[in-house]
């Protein structure tokens, strides 16, 4: 398939290559030319491409049974839903397919809780500027990028936007009408861009003053991306909900939403479902994420090639001083903005011409999120070819 598919609808902008095959942090296009991954299918394939552990669960699964729905209970989903309360501390656990559908969930939760206990006004979600939670319509209209909601008004009333990282702003907006503040502890569609701990912190004080849930969404800086398990635990801020997708089944379908004591009765038979969610495949898929989490020291590689990726970004960008800005972000999940936002994508071409994979946020940041399991050489070798690829650019 040597052109691009063009009966597909023309919302991607997809590089010019075919990729078919991936091992490790290696992927391979159809003229076999072999790219180092630094971007894991957008902070998804946590454990590398085709891990055979994962590959042994989805097989053994897939002949055991792939579909029965939510009418029946069967052991993956149920076992993965207790393995994530328990490492999470939260109460329960309702299984989706994609990290949109977590975040609209999770909507419809913080408004059913409020309802519970008759407080009917306060339906509002208050999300932070520069958000991305999804493109369903709940999820965008808690999005805050004008470029996504174009088009597609009217979108849901009773979302508001705190300022990121603004303490007094969330005191301002916190009201008796906000159901829940829902809050990315990274934000990476933005341009990677961290919380601030003290931020959250008073999110956890002021949600609990004034009666609100707070909610993190877990999609991009979760499963491990920071080092913990959750990006919570990262910051040391424990949330109401907690918002899983991408990473949770190393590249199978599968989204959650993980609800903690205050909100965990909220929902009662019928206020939600999914005829796909949690199913077998996926969550035997996510179990074995979780399995080899347990068998491998994650947490210290991300630890060790954060900081040797942190240093080695930092040295390029006071090197092209002209060209990047000041690195950010946290664990294996970095962002360089560039500073003339064409020269992202420049970048980006350059780099995979030389067999390197990266992403772009935010329009003018360049977005490092690989497998947590890239090696000390991978990384360096990363930096050798970005590093090859600025000359021409620069
Ligand atoms: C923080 C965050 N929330 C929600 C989503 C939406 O997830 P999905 O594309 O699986 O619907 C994304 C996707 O990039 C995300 O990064």
């Amino acid at each position: 398939m040597k052109t691009l598919p063009d009966a597909l609808l023309p919302v991607y902008d997809r590089a010019p290559i075919t990729i078919v095959s991936g091992h490790g942090c290696e992927l391979v296009d159809e003229d076999g030319k072999r790219y180092l991954d630094c971007i894991a299918g957008i902070a998804v394939c946590a454990l590398g491409h085709t891990h055979p552990a994962i590959a042994e669960a989805v097989e053994d699964q897939a002949r055991r049974l792939v579909h029965a729905s939510n009418l029946y209970s069967h052991e993956p989903a149920g076992i993965l839903a207790r393995e994530l309360a328990r490492r999470s501390g939260m109460s329960r656990v309702f299984f989706c397919n994609s990290g949109a559908e977590a975040i609209e969930a999770a909507i419809k939760l913080a408004r059913k809780a409020a309802f519970r206990r008759s407080e009917l006004r306060r339906t509002t979600i208050l999300a932070c500027t520069g958000s991305f939670h999804g493109r369903t319509l709940g999820a965008l209209a808690a999005t805050d990028n004008p470029r996504y909601r174009e088009g597609f008004a009217p979108l849901p009333p009773g979302f508001a936007f705190v300022r990121f990282n603004d303490v007094a702003d969330l005191e301002r907006k916190l009201d008796e009408r906000v159901a829940a503040v829902l809050i990315e502890p990274v934000q990476g569609e933005s341009g990677v861009h961290p919380a601030d701990s003290g931020f959250l912190r008073e999110a956890r004080r002021l949600c609990d003053e004034r009666g609100a849930l707070l909610i993190f969404d877990e999609i991009q800086c979760g499963m491990g991306r920071l080092g913990p398990l959750f990006a919570f635990e990262y910051f040391g801020v424990r949330p109401d909900v907690v918002t899983m997708a991408k990473a949770l089944a190393n590249g199978l379908p599968i989204g959650a939403m993980l609800v903690g004591e205050r909100a965990a009765d909220a929902f009662h038979y019928g206020d939600h479902g999914s005829t796909f969610g949690g199913s077998p495949v996926p969550a035997a898929a996510a179990l074995a994420h979780l399995r080899v989490r347990d068998e491998t020291n994650l947490e210290e590689n991300v630890r060790a090639r954060s900081a040797q990726l942190c240093t080695a970004l930092h040295g390029l960008a006071a090197e092209y001083a002209t060209v990047f800005g000041a690195p950010r972000g946290l664990g294996l999940l970095l962002g360089v903005p560039v500073k003339e936002p064409h020269k992202a994508k420049a970048v980006q071409a350059a780099a995979r011409g030389r067999g390197l994979l990266i992403g772009t946020a935010g329009g003018n940041t360049l977005r490092f999120a690989p497998p947590l399991i890239i090696s000390e050489d991978e990384v360096s070798r990363a930096i050798e070819i970005i590093a090859a690829s600025l000359p021409n650019i620069a």
